[in-house]
C-alpha cells in the first residue's frame, strides 16, 4: 500500500481541516494510506505521527484550526533537526508528502522537494501573501470577521462621535486591511506597502468632519509603518524563520490623531481573533478543491506543485514560484479604496 504524509505548518487558519478532510478522503478512495504528522514540521524531526482514516476526518469541514496542530518550526535551521526529517521522511516509509502552509512552510517543502523527496502543497495563510495564486484559503474567513467587527464599531463610534482605530494582521502585506476596510466602508486604510503620513490622514479626518461627519473609521494594517520611521514591533525577537512579531501600531496611529486633531480616539486590536473559529463557505470550498488538487498531483506524481486558484479553476504551480517573492497588495486596487478616504 502507497503512503503518503500530511501535514499543517505555520500560523492555523479556518480552511485547513476542510483540506485535510478532502486529500485523505481521496488518497483513501484511491487505495493509500495516510499518515498525518503532528504540529507541522516537528513533527517530522520527532517522528509524531498518526494514521488518519475516514473516521478521523468525519465531521472536521467546519472546524477551525487544525486536527493535527502545527507549528512555526524551521527544521533547516538546525543541521540535526534536517537530518532527522530525512531519516523519519525514509523510515515512515512515505511515498509523498502534502505540505499545508504558507511561504515558510512552502519554502521548507520546496528545499525538500529539490534534494530529492516528494512534496506537493497546498496555500493557506490569512495574509493572502503567497505568490501564484489569486487567494489563499484563510483569508476570506478573516476579512469577514474583520468586515463584522468594523460593523459593530461603526454604530459605536457614530454614537460617540469618535474616532476608532482597528488594528488588523496580514504581516507585510496589506490585504486583509485592505478588504475588510473596502467591504466595512473604512474612511482610511492603512497599508505596510505606502509609508503612513500622519499629517495626511489627520487632514483627511478633519476635512471628513468638516462635511458634518462626527464620527471615523481607520483601518491599519500591523505592518503598516510611519513615512520616517520603522515598524512597530510586540518584540525584538525573531522566530525561526527571522520574522519579528509586529503589534502596536494602531495604537501609535490612535494617540497621534487624537493628539493632532483633538477627536476622542479609540484603538480595537483585533488579533488572533482573525485566524479562529469556523471556516467560511467559500475557504471550506476551496480548502476542498485544494485538497483534492494536492492529492492528485501526489497521484500523477507531479512533485514539486502547489495547487493554485487562478481565475475560477485549480491549477498547479511550481512551488518555487510561488515562495520565491511576497505578494503585496495591487497599487490599482488600493486606488479604489482612497476613492473614499475622507
Ligand atoms: O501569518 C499569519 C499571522 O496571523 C500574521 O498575520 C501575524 O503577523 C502572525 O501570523 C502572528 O503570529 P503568531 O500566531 O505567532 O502570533
Amino acid at each position: 500500500m502507497k503512503k503518503v504524509g500530511i501535514l499543517t505548518g505555520g500560523g492555523d487558519c479556518p480552511g485547513l481541516n476542510a483540506v485535510i478532510r478532502a486529500s485523505v478522503r481521496y488518497a483513501v478512495k484511491e487505495g493509500y494510506q495516510v499518515i498525518g504528522i503532528k504540529n507541522g514540521w516537528k513533527g517530522l524531526i520527532e517522528n509524531d505521527m498518526t494514521e488518519l482514516g475516514l473516521q478521523s476526518v468525519s465531521g472536521i469541514l467546519p472546524k477551525g484550526g487544525t486536527i493535527l496542530g502545527t507549528s512555526r518550526t524551521n527544521p533547516y535551521k538546525k543541521e540535526d533537526d534536517i537530518k532527522r526529517v530525512r531519516e523519519n521522511f525514509k523510515k515512515m516509509g512515505l511515498d509523498a508528502l502534502i505540505a499545508i502552509g504558507g511561504e515558510d512552510t512552502l519554502g521548507v517543502a520546496n528545499k525538500l522537494y529539490k534534494e530529492g523527496f516528494n512534496v506537493v502543497g497546498a496555500p493557506k495563510t490569512i495574509d493572502n501573501d503567497l505568490s501564484c495564486t489569486d487567494v489563499t484559503f484563510g483569508f476570506d474567513t478573516a476579512i469577514n470577521i474583520v468586515t463584522e467587527a468594523i460593523d459593530r464599531l461603526h454604530t459605536t463610534a457614530e454614537s460617540h462621535h469618535r474616532v476608532m482605530v482597528v488594528e488588523v494582521m496580514g504581516r507585510h502585506a496589506g490585504w486583509i486591511a485592505l478588504e475588510s476596510g473596502i467591504a466595512g466602508g473604512a474612511d482610511m486604510i492603512l497599508i505596510p506597502e505606502i509609508p503612513v503620513d500622519i499629517e495626511e490622514v489627520c487632514e483627511s479626518i478633519k476635512k471628513r468632519h468638516s462635511r458634518g461627519k462626527t464620527f471615523s473609521i481607520v483601518v491599519v494594517a500591523e505592518g503598516a509603518q510611519f513615512k520616517k520611521g520603522s515598524m512597530v514591533l510586540q518584540e525584538e525577537k525573531l522566530d525561526a524563520f527571522g520574522h519579528v512579531r509586529l503589534g502596536g501600531i494602531g495604537q501609535r496611529i490612535g494617540d497621534e490623531i487624537e493628539k493632532r486633531t483633538g477627536y476622542e480616539t479609540r484603538v480595537t486590536v483585533l488579533g488572533h481573533l482573525q485566524r479562529g473559529g469556523t471556516p467560511t463557505a467559500f475557504d471550506r470550498v476551496l480548502g476542498t478543491r485544494f485538497g483534492i488538487k494536492a492529492m492528485e498531483l501526489v497521484l500523477k506524481k507531479d512533485f514539486g506543485k502547489m495547487a493554485s486558484l487562478q481565475g475560477s479553476k485549480i491549477v498547479a504551480v511550481p512551488l518555487d514560484a510561488a515562495v520565491s517573492e511576497l505578494k503585496t497588495v495591487d497599487m490599482e486596487f488600493y486606488n479604489i479604496a482612497k476613492i473614499f478616504f475622507g
